[in-house]
């Protein structure tokens, strides 16, 4: 098999660059180990920024996001007993969010992909990849017990964090970053009906609390616990009585329901700076982890391949490689400033309980600032609702 661009993972990444190229005419092959069904049943993300909500617009694959995917002008901080709105439309000069969630993207961009002739290849195994440092790189892989090889221009390293593609570039030319946090976030979905307009994020004396939603009758709720903790030791009773710890008022409470979905995953910082090497490229989760309290990880993704379709296009269309060669430089400005605004949310919003009492009062004046003045509100919404992509 041949093709220009072979991208490896059918993650938010790997489908919205297939999908970006198509539109220029780029024609690509997308190989994800796992079935479709499984990758558009994975519960994650849920926060589109106003940039990914309008590129998704643009690029015509936000029908479905439109009808059913809730628009947010504000969330709400909580701490002390009491809520604070940040209204991020006002603050950004009438920018949002639109809470839809990541599998609901990727049933969106693979049957847009399907429609227009587009190949992904799932359940591939053993996926591995060859010459990256020549102008013909190659990918090999089985399908169905059978070896296949494929041979690209370009290799596009979009299999998430544990994906192969990282791990191609030698470790001696790798440049990484890691920081781990002493939390863990469990994760529910629960049959109940909307608790709030918009998600609140609580700072609670025993621990951190989020309330999200996903349609009128499913919610997500998530919880900090301690990083060592396992999904056994959380009963169903056990998520309700320390959610409505965390989140009820005097004067509301939380709408609770059977729990259909449950999991724990941990927090952590990651950055692989060196983003390109050879003919490979790397997006997403390949090349970077941010704890999930900013709601950036997808938005991420998104950036990095927005920058990519964009350099492949200058490529094959101009002949320019410019853009190519500034890829890693463009996309780990904007990833470092993610950083930054995930570790400040995720320490700010956090129980951490190695802290003194003098820490966490500073903790509590931080919430306090950005929930009294102004320019701190605004620095808060401007990060939140997304930073322009710089280039
Ligand atoms: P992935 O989604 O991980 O996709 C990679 C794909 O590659 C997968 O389908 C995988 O099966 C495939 N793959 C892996 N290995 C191979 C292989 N060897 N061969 C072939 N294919 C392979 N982000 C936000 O922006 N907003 C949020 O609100 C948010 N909340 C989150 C909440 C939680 C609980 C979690 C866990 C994450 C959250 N994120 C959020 C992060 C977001 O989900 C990720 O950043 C996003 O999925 C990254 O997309 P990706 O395409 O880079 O990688
Ligand atoms: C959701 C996830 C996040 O990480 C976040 O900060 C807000 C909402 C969600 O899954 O809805």
């Amino acid at each position: 098999m041949r093709t220009k661009v072979g991208i490896i993972g059918s993650g938010p990444a790997g489908l919205m660059l297939s999908h970006l190229l198509h539109l220029q005419g780029i024609e690509s092959i997308v190989l994800e180990n796992r079935s479709r069904k499984e990758i558009e049943e994975t519960i994650r993300a849920g926060v589109l920024e106003q940039g990914t909500v309008d590129l998704l617009k643009e690029t015509g694959v936000a029908d479905r996001l439109l009808k059913e995917g809730f628009l947010h002008h504000g969330i709400e901080l909580q701490f002390r007993g009491r809520r604070h709105r940040i209204n991020m439309n006002e603050l950004t000069g009438g920018k949002s969010i639109t809470v839809y969630a990541q599998h609901e993207v990727i049933k969106d961009l693979v049957a847009t992909r399907l429609q227009d002739g587009g190949q992904i290849l799932f359940d591939v195994r053993d996926v591995r990849l060859l010459d990256i440092e020549t102008s013909s790189p190659k990918i090999r892989f089985q399908k169905d017990g059978v070896e296949e090889e494929i041979e690209c221009d370009f290799i596009a390293g979009c299999g998430g964090y544990h994906g192969p593609s990282r791990k191609a570039i030698p470790e001696q030319v790798r440049k990484e970053f890691k920081h781990t946090y002493p939390f863990s976030w469990l994760g529910i979905l629960a049959e109940a009906l909307p608790s709030n307009p918009e998600l609140i994020y609580s700072n609670h004396e025993t621990g951190f609390a989020l309330i999200s939603t996903r349609s009128s009758d499913i919610q997500r709720y998530y919880l900090q616990v301690e990083p060592t903790d396992i999904i056994e030791n959380w009963s169903e009773d056990r998520i309700w009585t320390e959610l409505h710890r965390r989140v009820d008022l005097n004067d509301w409470k939380l709408n609770d329901g059977p729990i259909i979905q449950k999991n724990i995953v941990p927090m952590r910082s990651f950055i692989c700076e060196t983003m390109q090497y050879g003919r490979l490229y790397l997006a997403g989760d390949a090349a970077h982890i941010v704890p999930p309290t900013g709601a950036k990880g997808l938005n991420l993704a998104v950036a990095d391949v927005q920058v990519l379709s964009k350099a492949l296009t200058n490529f094959y269309h101009e002949q320019e490689t410019e853009l190519l060669t500034q890829y890693s430089k463009i996309c780990t400005r904007h990833v470092w400033k993610a950083q930054r605004f995930s570790a400040w949310m995720t320490r700010m919003l956090h129980r951490n309980f190695d802290h003194s009492p003098f820490e966490y009062g500073l903790q509590l004046a931080e919430l306090d600032l950005v929930t009294s003045s102004a320019s701190a509100a605004k620095s808060l919404a401007e990060q939140y609702v997304g930073l322009p992509l710089e280039y």
